[in-house]
């Protein structure tokens, strides 16, 4: 398992910062205690929440690793890669993986040597994450949701965001998700975020840009200008938007290593943001704040 991090949690009311205890971190600010579970500090509130985020959380804690096929695990890595090449060295400092889920991401990131702070407000997910991480990089998670993030302004080198904000179910709390994340970043700070291309023809075809999966989860798809417009209104610098791209999504099946060509030609189109925003069916945005 990935070394502990000497991350400083602090408390997300008031940012009075929450000095290291085994089984609660009780704020000095306004004497609220959060509970450690498991080594995982819980700085989740849920009848904070909206009703539907309550809905999705309960969700996410049941179905910790859902299905999957040889299909999936193949577009999972071609995401990973057009994140993983877009961020900094490894010295850069603390990535905060906001939504990390189980860590499909993280614990690349985590093998690649990272900082890594893992935000959910899943803790059953968390917990396979904490169990399943590599032994390089390090780690550190908390139950949290997005919108009350437990570390301080400026602390992050990197925040990386993938398909988290189409789930959020407001336009305004995603535009104040996007805003949280450009007050945690230092200035020059990377942020990285995927969500649901509408854009794509297939998807165009069939559900509408907004609805609600058969899971009962919210979604609402993003065209590329939509995206922009929402980044530069939180203060982001945009440096591409481009979208992520499985053209060859059947190559995995004939032979495993026509899969790294499959995803050799993908990130080439990647390349093209006009080409992959119309074919890709997530977008991926890439972002700094202003230094
Ligand atoms: C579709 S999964 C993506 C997980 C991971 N980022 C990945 O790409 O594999 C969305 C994750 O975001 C989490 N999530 C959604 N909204 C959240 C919020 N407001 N606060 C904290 N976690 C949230 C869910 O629990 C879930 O694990
Ligand atoms: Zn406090």
């Amino acid at each position: 398992m990935a070394a502990a991090s000497a991350l400083g949690w602090v408390c997300p009311d008031d940012g009075c910062a929450l000095p290291p205890q085994a089984h609660a971190l009780v704020c000095g600010g306004c004497g609220q205690s959060y509970a450690v579970r498991d080594g995982i500090p819980c700085f989740l509130q849920p009848e904070r929440m909206d009703p539907r985020q309550q809905f999705e959380q309960t969700l996410r804690d049941r179905e910790i690793a859902p299905p999957e096929n040889r299909r999936y695990r193949y577009e999972r890595q071609v995401g990973i890669e057009a994140v993983r090449r877009r961020l900094p060295p490894e010295a850069a400092g603390l990535i905060l993986d906001a939504g990390c889920g189980i860590g499909h991401l993280t614990h690349q990131l985590l093998e690649h040597g990272h900082e890594i702070c893992g935000l959910d407000f899943s803790l059953e997910r968390l917990r396979y994450l904490k169990q399943h991480a590599p032994a390089r990089g390090r780690l550190a998670v908390a139950t949290a949701d997005l919108n009350h993030i437990p570390l301080p302004p400026g602390s992050c080198a990197a925040v990386v965001n993938t398909q988290v904000l189409e789930h959020v179910p407001t336009a305004a709390a995603r535009q104040q998700l996007l805003a949280s994340f450009a007050r945690l970043l230092r200035p020059g700070g990377t942020l990285i975020v995927t969500v649901y291309n509408f854009g794509e023809p297939w998807r165009r075809r069939g559900d509408p840009a907004e609805g609600v999966h058969a899971s009962g989860i919210f979604y609402h798809c993003y065209q590329a200008p939509e995206l922009q417009a929402e980044l530069e209104a939180a203060g982001f610098e945009i440096i591409e938007i481009c979208g992520i791209v499985h053209l060859v999504p059947h190559t995995y099946r004939l032979w495993p290593r026509l899969g790294a060509l499959g995803r050799w030609c993908d990130h080439r189109i990647e390349a093209h943001p006009r080409l992959s925003q119309r074919w890709g069916n997530l977008l991926l945005a890439h972002a700094r704040r202003p230094v």
